[in-house]
């Protein structure tokens, strides 16, 4: 917070300050609410508050969609109803080494009074490093979902873990005799992200500039609590059932019984547990989970072993809040200090910075490690990491090794901090921050050769110029021939290269010739909002593409404008701003790409190879979109969001995140919630994506 005040600031410090505040307040509320940790006094809480409001009353276009004056009620557990738990869910006891494994047998062995010899099976099973959850099924139908909370009172998460594919909606009994499924059954186990999942999920973020997670747990807690189930739905979660908590009648009398029978319902079971005899063959399991922990599609932090015989359990029943015909045996810390030989910085695809800390080679927990990522300019400053300093390394979440602290007393001599790169180390062109995160970013976009293949394939895509039968493969197929390097040279393939692609296996004439006449047609026109799509600039979507080209109209106009806007303090920038919808931060995107000589330099060569049409805007009158509101909500069988938006606005309507008074029409997709409500409440018309496309089409209904 600043002490300007707000009277005084510029809109640029007001942005930059909303953003600084919604970061803020979030942190508070996350450590006050949910780790029962303040940060703050109450006093400054309502400072921050304050300075909030006043700012966004002054600028109110400024107001972000993440302000904290948005949330109701900061609780954000509160937004979840409350389920108490029949049965508690409760945790394990740990151990850490092999001897453990001995006297956990042994101490039950005493406990239950069995003599040396007499068979004591246990289940072993890999600790799956997610968020325990709870699945109530009555009747083999799912009713209900809830997260563990305190072990009493968990939060209602029906409506996320119904997103979840691997959560079956039905349980199938598969005995053709009758149903053995219970008629109240809860089934507890875990939800979690696969390593894969979290990789793509996270490049996916960056891309969108949003917040990426530290490592699969937190990502699938922050996907499974979500109070809009949707984003649930579009991160990929996964779960394997492992016990159970409410059971109207126990139709199995071991633990392994129980989870094959919740297999053969069609509930996920993890294929990696294992029925153990002895104590060694417990012990061969945790070794063997050991090494091959980094391959496995999942994060585990050690394994779960339970005595397999239900009796046996109830006999042996809780200590405290742990059952004692279970314990958890978890991985040892893998830390390990090393030499940081060099911090080098990489260029993600999306043109995202990324510093890497080049290691002296070191094992940690087995596996040698000689990088780590450092993830951006702030982690480096808070953590004071410098070239040369000895640092303790950890593998977190056990794949993607981190640095945790410099070990300051072993610090060399006139060590240096680490100053991050002013140029993009690949392109040259300049590094600009993105204003509300910490990641900074090459502005050499088209030029970038890191972020160039990805770039030439969103040019080329359906959205953005359309150039048919130009698929991803194609693209990548091209680049790597060094055939095309920036979007221009799509335009010049036929001429330089169009013999060797005809002569390439699997292509021949004909493939060819559609290729090169799809190039064509393109060049002959194009839309000046799909041209500005497809440029690839940072926050200019298909819908800020158009409003910019309704707003400019032409290309000339545009560029004239944008020149001039350079300079703050001008006209041009203000009107720029003031543009529906674009504000401070999309201005800052535009203007960074067009102040790079590289980027200007390919649009003017895209302008000589391509006739770039002005805008039309739709005609006012002729067909039942024009001027009206409309709001889309759930999932299109067809249509993208973006497509759908797109081909509303192409006819003059208005699109709306949010039903009022003023919507004219609610397009509902799947899964279409409290929006579809209002809708009813307030009597607006709504339509199905057919009845969308037909009345875009103008046919009569
Ligand atoms: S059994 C009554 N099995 O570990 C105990 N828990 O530290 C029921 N966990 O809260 C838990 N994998 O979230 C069990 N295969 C597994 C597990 C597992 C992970 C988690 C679970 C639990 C925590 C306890």
């Amino acid at each position: 917070m600043t002490d300007t005040p707000v009277a005084l600031l510029t809109e640029l410090e007001a942005a930059a300050e909303l953003a600084f505040l919604a970061k803020k307040m979030a942190e508070l509320d996350e450590a006050y609410y949910q780790n029962d940790e303040p940060l703050a006094t109450d006093a400054e809480y309502d400072a921050f508050k304050r300075r909030n409001e006043a700012i966004e009353k002054r600028f109110p276009h400024l107001v972000r969609p993440d302000s904290p004056s948005k949330k109701v009620g900061a609780k954000a557990s509160d937004d979840f109803e409350k389920v108490t738990h029949s049965v508690p869910m409760l945790s394990l006891a740990n151990i850490f080494s092999y001897e453990e494994i001995d006297e956990f047998v042994d101490r039950i062995r005493r406990f239950l009074g069995l003599p040396d010899g007499a068979a004591l099976e246990f289940m072993a099973e890999p600790k799956l490093d997610g968020l325990s959850f709870s699945a109530l099924y009555i009747n083999g139908k799912f009713v209900r979902g809830a997260t563990r909370g305190d072990g009493s009172v968990g939060e209602d998460i029906t409506e996320n873990l119904k997103m979840i594919q691997d959560l079956p909606q039905t349980l199938h009994s598969a005995d053709l005799l009758g149903n053995d499924i219970p008629e109240r059954l809860e089934i507890r186990g875990e939800v979690f992200m696969n390593k894969a999942d979290f990789f793509a999920l996270n490049e996916a973020q960056a891309a969108k500039g949003k917040k990426v997670f530290a490592n699969p747990r937190n990502a699938a807690a922050g996907s499974l609590r979500q109070l809009d189930p949707r984003i649930t739905r579009d991160r990929r979660l996964s779960l394997f059932g492992y016990t159970f908590g409410e059971v109207s009648e126990e139709k199995w009398s071991t633990h392994s019984e129980y989870l094959e029978k919740i297999k053969s319902w069609g509930f996920p079971v993890n294929p990696e547990n294992r029925l153990c005899k002895t104590p060694q063959d417990i012990a061969a399991y945790f070794t063997s989970l050991g090494e091959r922990r980094s391959s496995l599609a999942c994060d585990i932090d050690g394994a779960v072993y339970k005595v397999n015989r239900r009796d046996y359990q109830e006999r042996l029943g809780y200590i405290a809040r742990s059952p004692r015909w279970a314990i958890a045996h978890k991985f040892p810390a893998e830390q390990a200090q090393t030499v940081l030989k060099d911090i080098r910085v990489q260029v993600g695809r999306t043109g995202v910075l990324t510093p890497v800390a080049d290691l002296e080679p070191v094992n940690v927990g087995g596996v040698m490690v000689s990088h780590a990522t450092l993830h951006n300019e702030d982690e480096i400053k808070r953590k004071d990491i410098r070239v040369g300093d000895l640092v303790v390394v950890q593998r977190a979440g056990d794949v993607i090794p981190q640095i945790v602290r410099v070990v300051l007393e072993k610090r060399p001599e006139k060590s240096v901090p680490f100053v991050f790169p002013k140029k993009c180390p690949v392109c040259g062109s300049h590094v600009v921050r993105d204003m509300d995160q910490a990641a900074q970013r090459c502005s050499g976009g088209l030029v970038c050769p890191a972020q160039a293949v990805e770039q030439l394939k969103h040019f080329v895509s359906r959205d953005a110029l359309n150039i048919e039968g130009f698929g991803a493969k194609n693209v990548a197929f091209f680049f790597e021939r060094g055939w095309i390097k920036t979007p221009g040279d799509v335009f010049e393939l036929e001429k330089k290269y169009g013999a060797d692609i005809r002569k390439l296996e699997g292509w021949g004439d004909k493939s060819a010739d559609k290729l090169f006449s799809s190039i064509r047609k393109v060049q002959s026109g194009v839309g000046l909002d799909k041209f500005l799509f497809a440029l690839g600039i940072p926050q200019i979507g298909q819908a800020t593409a158009r409003l910019l080209a309704a707003h400019y109209l032409s290309m000339a106009e545009l560029t004239a404008q944008i020149d001039a806007a350079q300079d703050r303090e001008s006209e041009a920038y203000q009107t720029l701003t003031a543009i529906e919808s674009i504000g401070v931060v999309v201005a800052q995107e535009l203007l960074d790409f067009f102040a790079e000589d590289h980027n200007c330099r390919e649009v003017a060569r895209l302008l000589t190879l391509i006739q770039v049409n002005d805008f039309v805007p739709p005609k006012q009158d002729d067909n039942p979109f024009a001027g009206k509101t409309v709001v889309f909500t759930g999932t299109l069988p067809t249509l993208t969001r973006s497509e759908a938006k797109a081909k509303a606005m192409a006819l003059g309507a208005k699109v709306a995140g949010s039903v009022s008074k003023k919507t004219d029409y609610v397009i509902l997709g799947a899964d279409a919630g409290s929006k579809a409500k209002k809708a009813q409440e307030l009597g607006i018309q709504t339509l199905s994506e057919d009845e969308f496309i037909a009345l875009c089409n103008n046919q009569k209904q």
